[in-house]
């Protein structure tokens, strides 16, 4: 739909960025750390591991004070599970605890709303150890570090954030280096990781709302707009499934407090659905989450199967493998440009994501990643000219604000990332940031901090409150 005129951004949107522990703070085995899965998986010879990433935990304050001079009002970050408790659960490592109160501290003596994450892919190696999420011992040692998090920051902390793409975790784990395997049936075991996870996260729902009732709680998956590859209904049809298959099966659990029926039909047919405890579904209806934060990249078309092995669209990682022989067969788009690293273009698909997610849920949103990687490159004079990603960025906040004029009620958005960071399996070459990290693969080079073109634009649609993004 058109408008002859756009709705304005809220006065008190959260004009935020992202980023996430492992990826950014490095220090990784510092002031008693414990190893986290991340840490302890097989890493790609020849791209940066997480050893060092940006140095954020020893270059915090610079960094803090680089985003308040890019205005901005909210920051979301996670916390590195193992810096608090290094085994898992047990004893409470103080000097973990230290790191995130002076992290906040500064944040808010800039009047920056820290939006704190509390797990980002990084599980304590220990629990791995054990059985990670395939342990039901596991939801009990994310209570007790939820609990322990809602004690130490919940005076300071107003916006929480459970789980980082769990969806993504159960789908993708091999790409993004989470995936875990305690059972023969491997697709089998990850669904019942997955309901530990959904049990885990009402559990700190919960949680939250008895110990902080001012503060606000929600979860966090990759959502994205699924298209039929043509009009015909058997691909319409296929696409309705994969969407209930890797967007609303999360959802509809954490708002609901149900499984998809799509959904659970398709983990009967494949036998992946897992066991669920007496008292389980009692817990998952019993929390509602207060908002609904999604990552957003891309979109996926897919087509109905045709039950073989060519439903696979092709090998990539967490955006680009696509199709499932029996449920449907993964396609392109060829309306949509590709970024660099092969991933779909789609700013319109964003303005679907956000209807579809108001219309189902009835629940404010925020944006907690959307982005660009790309391999920028630093010019003579400390100048980055990333002009793509101030496009993409630009394109998708324009969507945002059709959705707003649409009726979807939108709060915030947090680009990926705030500052450069190691990907989560391309390294440090592939740049997200609005601040450039002087470092290659290898190299650690000075780590210096660069603005790059995109801070002082983001900058500007800070000030404006977004009133530049329509301006020729
Ligand atoms: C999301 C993750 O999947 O996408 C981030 O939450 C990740 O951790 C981001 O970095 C971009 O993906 P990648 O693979 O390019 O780092």
């Amino acid at each position: 739909m058109n408008y002859s005129e756009l709705k304005p951004f809220p006065t008190d949107f959260l004009w935020g960025g992202s980023t996430s522990a492992y990826q950014i703070e490095g220090a990784w085995n510092e002031d008693g750390k414990g190893p986290s899965v991340i840490d302890m998986s097989n890493h790609t010879q020849g791209i940066a591991d997480y050893k060092v990433a940006s140095n954020h935990y020893h270059h915090y304050k610079e960094d803090v004070k680089l985003l308040a001079e890019m205005g901005l009002k909210a920051y979301r970050f996670s916390v590195a599970w193992t810096r608090i408790y290094p085994d898992g659960d047990g004893e409470v490592n103080e000097k973990g605890i230290d790191f995130y109160d002076n992290l906040i501290d500064e944040l808010i003596s800039y009047g920056i709303e820290p939006i704190l994450t509390m797990y980002h892919f990084d599980l304590p190696f220990a629990l791995e150890k054990n059985g990670g999420w395939s342990d039901r011992k596991t939801i009990d040692a994310f209570e007790q570090y939820a609990k322990t998090l809602f004690n130490h920051f919940g005076d300071r902390v107003k916006y929480w954030l459970t789980i980082n793409e769990q969806n993504m975790i159960i789908l993708h784990g091999e790409s993004i280096g989470t995936s875990s395997q305690h059972d023969e049936n491997k697709q089998a075991d990850l669904y019942q990781q997955n309901h530990h996870m959904l049990v885990a996260q009402a559990k700190a729902m919960a949680l939250c709302h008895n110990m902080l009732p001012e503060a606000k709680i929600g979860p966090a998956p990759n959502i994205a707009t699924i298209y039929p590859t043509t009009s015909k209904p058997e691909d319409v049809l296929a696409a309705d499934t994969y969407s209930n298959i890797r967007n609303w099966l999360y959802l509809d659990v954490a708002v609901y407090g149900t499984y998809n029926p799509i959904a659970w039909a398709y983990l009967e047919e494949k036998g992946y659905t897992p066991t669920i405890k007496e008292g389980d579904m009692e817990t998952l209806k019993k929390s509602k989450p207060d908002f609904i934060a999604f990552n957003y990249y891309t979109s996926q078309t897919v087509g109905e199967s045709l039950n073989d092995e060519s439903d696979y669209s092709h090998t990539g990682d967490q955006h680009e493998i696509v199709g499932e022989p029996g449920a449907y067969r993964g396609s392109v788009n060829d309306n949509l440009r590709k970024t660099e690293f092969g991933w779909e273009i789609d700013p319109v698909g964003f303005r679907t994501v956000l209807r579809e997610l108001y219309s189902r849920y009835h629940l404010p949103l925020i944006v907690t990643e959307n982005g660009l990687g790309a391999f920028d490159k630093l010019e003579e004079g400390d100048i980055i000219n990333d002009t793509y990603r101030i496009d993409y960025i630009q394109q998708h906040l324009q969507q945002i604000q059709l959705a707003i004029t649409d009726g979807i009620k939108v709060f915030g958005y947090c680009p990926w990332s705030a500052i450069d960071l190691v990907s989560t399996h391309q390294g440090s070459s592939k740049r997200y940031g609005f601040i450039y990290v002087n470092r290659e693969e290898n190299n650690l080079k000075d780590l210096r901090r660069i603005r790059k073109q995109s801070f002082y634009w983001y900058k500007k649609v800070i000030e404006t409150n977004g009133k530049v993004l329509n301006e020729v």
